[in-house]
């Protein structure tokens, strides 16, 4: 082989060494993005399976509908709230089985709205307290919380229900427990009421023996005025029945009330009772008209004035007060027996929080801020002002002030 070609040759060998380098390198890369591809996708399939058994594993109902409103999601939680299996449910248009008809328009307006527009009515985000119908056609209540996903490239949206039939049942409880503890401290304020005008009549009662003997009896302007007196504290006597009875009620309809009136009567109620103390309470400025519930609205009130009498009593001031001040809206209950303490006001709405040992349920203050606060959309707060206790409750009014 002559010189020439044995360096070609090696030149050949050379370059198809540097080639099969190359491609083993390439092989190599390949190999290197099939390991980290596979990688990935097992990433992302355990990812798929952590994510599916925390929804199947969750307490709470989650359903997911997709852009043709079809189920494309339904854990094992929804299975059980509602009553329907998965195979029921799954790929269907089928959440009109488990939204209660009178909210069914509603929910369709409102995906139907979102699905086209992207943009929420305001609930996405955000929680809700609704019902739900289980399959055997009974309505429960439920909390929503509504958010927006992506499936395929598609926007779906998720609901996240939560059962809340026993919360409600414990709410409701607490709201029976603090209304009989109520009603139980109206009676001793009724008996307190009655002692008086009891034994005004009693006295005029038996005193009718010796008037008959006195011929006073004859008298007809004697007659007409010992009618007309005992009348009235009969009236009196009725009046704080009626103001009892409409406190016990339990309302089912807000209705448009006079504040100040309402306020009034579980004064008048307490008035004796309170007096017997020595505690004066004042009600002063202008009333308004709320719509709300009224009975619950009282028992707030008077929740209020026990706690502003039984802190009086305990603090033993020299000219114990109570003032309630209306206006427009705002409705301050304040007392002059100490304020409250300040290591124990950050505590006073929690439920079952008393500083009154065997004596106090701590349910009063829980009871009032909510009354106000989720049936009535208003606000209750405390504050010490000096040597004051005070509680300011503001509710939101439309109407002119009413005097
Ligand atoms: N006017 C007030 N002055 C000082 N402390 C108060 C006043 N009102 C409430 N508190 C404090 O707040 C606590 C909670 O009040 P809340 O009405 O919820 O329960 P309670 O009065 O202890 O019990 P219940 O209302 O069932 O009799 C009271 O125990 C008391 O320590
Ligand atoms: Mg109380």
């Amino acid at each position: 082989m002559k010189e020439d070609e044995v360096a070609l040759l090696k030149a050949r060998i050379a370059e198809l060494e540097h080639r099969v380098k190359i491609s083993q390198q390439t092989l190599r890369q390949y190999a290197l993005i099939k390991r980290k591809h596979k990688e990935a996708l097992d990433f992302l399939n355990s990812q798929k399976r952590f994510t599916a058994s925390i929804i199947e594993s969750s307490s709470h109902a989650v359903i997911a509908i997709n852009h043709q409103k079809r189920v494309v999601l339904f854990n094992g939680a929804a299975e059980r709230i509602f009553g329907y299996t998965k195979k029921e449910m799954l790929n269907k248009d089928t959440l009109h089985l488990i939204i209660p008809p009178k909210y069914y328009k509603d929910h369709v307006r409102a995906v139907d709205h979102f699905l086209k527009t992207g943009e929420s009515i305001g609930i996405i985000g955000g929680r809700v307290e609704l019902e739900g119908q289980r399959r055997d056609g009974t309505l429960f209540p439920v909390r929503i919380g509504f958010g927006v996903g992506e499936n395929n490239g598609k926007r779906v949206i998720i609901a996240n229900i939560e059962d809340i039939t026993k919360e409600r049942r414990q709410s409701q409880m607490m709201q029976q427990h603090n209304k009989l503890a109520a009603m139980g401290e109206m009676i001793g304020a009724i008996a307190h009421q009655w002692r008086q005008p009891l034994n005004t009549l009693a006295t005029a009662v038996q005193n009718l023996e010796l008037d008959y003997a006195e011929g006073l009896l004859c008298d007809e302007q004697y007659v007409k005025e010992f009618i007309q007196k005992n009348k009235q504290i009969i009236k009196f006597m009725s009046k704080t029945i009626d103001d009892f009875r409409s406190f016990v009620r339990i309302d089912t309809e807000k209705e448009s009330f006079d504040v100040m009136e309402a306020t009034q009567d579980v004064v008048n109620m307490l008035s004796a009772q309170l007096n017997h103390h020595g505690i004066k309470v004042s009600v002063r400025g202008e009333s308004f008209l709320f719509k709300g519930y009224r009975s619950e609205f009282q028992q707030v009130i008077m929740n209020l004035l026990s706690n502003a009498k039984d802190a009086l009593l305990q603090a033993d001031v020299v000219e114990p007060t109570v003032t309630v001040t209306i206006s427009k809206g705002k409705i301050e209950v304040c007392d002059n027996g100490g304020g409250i303490d300040e290591s124990v006001l950050p505590r006073i709405f929690e439920p079952y929080f008393t500083t009154k040992k065997e004596q106090g349920t701590g349910l009063g203050l829980y009871m009032s801020k909510m009354f106000i606060e989720e049936h009535m959309g208003g606000t209750l707060e405390a504050l010490n002002r000096g040597d004051n206790a005070c509680f300011v409750i503001h509710l939101r009014v439309k109407d002119k002030v009413h005097v």
